[in-house]
């Protein structure tokens, strides 16, 4: 799995509005649209496309166009969906499916609640929101469940991220296509499993349920 930590003076500065407890959620979802434009920018290095010829005013010349199938982008619900608009700014033609992921409390095993996803993903290059990596079930099973599906890569996209979330979603995706972008890595989790120094809850903080 290839891990790339964002470094930029702009993504930290909105960080950091962010991770403030008096920021007020549509601030706070505001913020999450344009950092995810950011970090859209550094995911999608590696989207694929092919040549394009096309006449200018001037001249002919290549170009290139996102190639078929399109990537599909796959919000994991709830706080996922915050950073939906952010990444469509930046590829509006990608094709977008949804997963509902949450985690059955007596066996702590993630379960799969709602599904609209394509039934095939082969050769399919997909783009995973999920804005916590804090323990890394619930993203590791999320990509699973495309690389089940067919998808040949998947990329996710977190705001923040902690190592035991890394280390976890390394584990289970091995030999696997999978890059991970983060906005920053935090220091650890805490008991309750929240990340730290982290943001608090962000589906609260984006849906104002504090
Ligand atoms: N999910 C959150 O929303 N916040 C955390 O800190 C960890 C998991």
């Amino acid at each position: 799995m290839r891990v790339h930590v964002a470094d930029h003076p702009l993504i930290t500065h909105k960080l950091t509005v962010l991770r403030d407890r008096e920021t007020p959620s549509p601030t706070f979802r505001a913020l999450t649209n344009e950092l995810m434009t950011l970090l859209a920018y550094e995911a999608t290095r590696s989207v694929r496309v092919v040549e394009k010829q096309i006449s200018t005013p001037v001249t002919e010349t290549t170009g290139v166009a996102i190639a078929e199938p399109r990537p599909l982008v796959v919000p994991i619900l709830r706080a996922g969906l915050g950073m939906l608009d952010g990444l469509m700014q930046l590829l509006p033609t990608a094709e977008v499916g949804f997963l509902g992921m949450a985690r059955n409390e007596e066996t702590l095993q993630p379960y799969t609640y709602a599904e609209r996803l394509p039934d095939d993903l082969s050769d399919r290059q997909c783009f995973v929101l999920d804005p916590m990596l804090a323990t890394g079930g619930s993203l590791a099973a999320a990509i699973q469940f495309l690389f089940d599906r067919g998808a040949v890569d998947v990329t996710a996209i977190c705001i923040l991220g902690a190592p035991e979330g890394i280390a976890k979603v390394e584990r289970e995706v091995e030999g696997h296509d999978v890059t991970l972008v983060l906005g920053a890595l935090d220091e650890r989790l805490d008991e309750q499993g929240y990340i730290v120094p982290g943001l608090g809850d962000a589906g609260d903080r984006l849906y104002g349920t504090v």
